[in-house]
């Protein structure tokens, strides 16, 4: 039996979900409980401060586990493990870790893992050679809904960013291997697929075919099925008109943009490396409401960036306004040391940061629930995903990535369904299948 635990990102359930594919074809079972196992790997995710230290209080506790079971294997992977002064506390203060390995190193696992058991030494791999991952095995979570991973690592250096450290450099997946994937992904039932890359919009730099991001998602979007397209993560500086026209025409792409601005403050994206500015910014979103009108948009933010004054911050929910974000993914600047951000002066307090940010995410309910509320009425094609085990109702998916609830029976998990909307509860949906 083997427990994995994925902390972070989708790029780290995918890889998690190879993880499972070496394991389920060496005859694993997976289990939730990590007194059962015998392998217990942690996939660990460093882009914030608290995600590391989540990592280390629940590799602590796993000493426990390792003194009443000696036999169990230990392994840590992913981004934290890039990090060498991650890997050398690992090696100094957590003996009973008996495998490490970083996020190039997936497609090793299978040999690092007999290795371990065979030999019983420590293994630690974290080197860095920018692999790309062909032909592993994948054991997805779900039957119908899917991540694809296009293009692997980040080129862009923003100022307070660990992924170009950890995850190395640019580099994408044919589109001959990304397209027959989602072929097979489609052929064996898949209602969603989300194509991921950190930067999915620099798909195709580096290779020696010519094709964009945009080419590509035509390419998939040709492929006849029932199904709807996603993708993350989009940059604004590379959002070009070519992709909103490939998605307002499209057959399959959902109508949903994520594109996370960080800050709607020019000084503030300048002094982060964004490579563009809030009136850039604000002139695709315009773009894009006017080819895709019911265009649903979602982006990152963070609060509280070295220099930010409270001036810039309210630049940033000028902005939200402006837009209106149907949701949004809010972070308050955590310091990664080795980034060009973390040298820089920060003089607002911690607890002055988290006032803006208590702001910030009060505006945003309000946007939010006026959003929901002018969909009351309409119907909606929604993919029906899973049960709310606290309600008992069926939790389903808008193209606009927008979460309605309803009453049915669960063996609709996994199709489409219509349903008319009929009451909005903030930011989450209720309506009826029709
Ligand atoms: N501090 C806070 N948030 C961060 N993000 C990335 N690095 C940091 C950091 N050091 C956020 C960004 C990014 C998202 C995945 O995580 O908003 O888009
Ligand atoms: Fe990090 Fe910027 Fe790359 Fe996103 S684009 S992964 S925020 S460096």
């Amino acid at each position: 039996m083997a427990c994995i635990h994925t902390y972070g990102c989708q790029q780290n359930v995918a890889d998690s979900e190879k993880i499972k594919g070496y394991l389920h074809l060496a005859g694993f079972d997976f289990t939730d409980n990590a007194e059962d196992a015998d392998l217990i790997l942690f996939n660990t995710c460093a882009i914030r401060e608290h995600a590391e230290d989540r990592v280390f209080g629940n590799v602590g506790a796993l000493k426990n586990i390792k003194r009443r079971h000696p036999s169990v294997t230990i392994a840590l992977c992913g981004c934290m493990m890039e990090q060498k002064v991650v890997a050398d506390r690992i090696y100094k203060s957590y003996p009973f870790v008996n495998l490490v390995f970083g996020t190039h190193a997936i497609s090793r696992f299978p040999e690092l893992f007999y290795n371990q058991l065979v030999n019983g030494r420590r293994i630690f791999d974290t080197c860095d050679d920018n692999a790309i991952y062909e032909d592993v095995p994948t054991l997805r979570d779900k039957q119908f809904k899917g991540w694809l991973p296009v293009m692997y690592g980040c080129d862009n250096f923003c100022s307070y960013c660990i992924v170009p450290y950890v995850r190395g450099r640019e580099r994408s997946r044919s589109s001959e291997a990304v397209i027959a994937e989602a072929r097979a992904m489609i052929e064996a039932g898949y209602k969603e697929i989300t194509l991921l890359g950190q930067n999915v919009n620099s798909y195709g730099k580096g290779l020696d075919e010519d094709i964009t991001f945009s080419e590509l998602l035509r390419r998939i979007d040709a492929i006849e099925g029932d199904y709807i397209l996603r993708f993350m993560t989009s940059h604004p500086k590379d959002c070009t008109h070519e992709l909103i026209d490939t998605i307002a025409e499209s057959k399959h792409i959902s109508k949903h943009l994520h594109l996370p601005f960080q800050s709607g403050s020019s000084k503030i994206l300048k002094a982060m490396n964004r490579r563009y500015t809030r009136e850039k910014y604000l002139s695709i979103i315009d773009y894009a409401k006017s080819k895709i009108p019911d265009v649903s948009l979602t982006s990152d933010i963070i609060v509280g960036f070295p220099g930010e004054t409270y001036e810039d911050f309210c630049e940033t929910l000028s902005l939200i306004k402006e837009v209106e974000f149907i949701s949004l993914f809010t972070f308050i600047y955590s310091r990664r040391p080795g980034t060009p951000a973390a040298e820089l002066p920060d003089v607002v307090t911690e607890e002055e940061k988290g006032k803006w940010f208590t702001e910030l995410l009060k505006t945003q309910e309000e946007i939010a629930a006026g959003r929901c509320k002018s969909m009351v009425g309409s119907t909606e094609r929604v993919l029906v995903e899973e049960i709310n085990e606290k309600n008992g109702l069926l939790s389903c998916r808008t193209s606009g990535n927008i979460i309605v609830e309803v009453q049915a029976d669960d063996s609709l998990i996994g199709t489409f369904q219509n349903v008319r909307i009929t009451e909005a509860r903030n930011w989450i949906l209720r309506g009826e299948v029709i």
